[in-house]
């Protein structure tokens, strides 16, 4: 499976949304999260995450992330659409210890 990391919070491009074949994500306020049951692991969300938080699940570290996104897929609603982002989502990209302050 892959999974999304920290630096999709507070940016939120919802390009994956639109590139995946299964509609395996799922919408919280700050970020999305992936389905691991779901995702087929195809891969073509990785290259189109603008903040590069999509990662694959065999990368080492990620183990925190994948129990996140397993749990939140659970009780976020699933999103098929890109929305429009957050207008200050650049100023996000890259910043560290989002998760502490603005996980939600
Ligand atoms: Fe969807 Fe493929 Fe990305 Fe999995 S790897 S979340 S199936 S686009
Ligand atoms: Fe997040 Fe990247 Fe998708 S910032 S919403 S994982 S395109």
């Amino acid at each position: 499976t892959y999974v999304v990391t920290e630096n999709c919070i507070k940016c939120k491009y919802m390009d994956c949304v639109e590139v995946c074949p299964v509609d395996c994500f799922y919408e919280g306020e700050n970020m999305l999260v992936i389905h691991p049951d779901e995702c087929i692991d195809c891969g073509v969300c990785e290259p189109e995450c603008p903040a590069e938080a999509i990662k694959p699940d065999a990368e080492p570290g990620l183990e925190m992330w994948l129990k996140l996104n397993a749990d939140m897929a659970k009780s976020w609603p699933n999103i098929t659409v890109k929305k429009e982002p957050p207008s200050d989502a650049k100023e996000f990209d890259g910043v560290a210890g989002k998760y502490e302050t603005y996980f939600s």
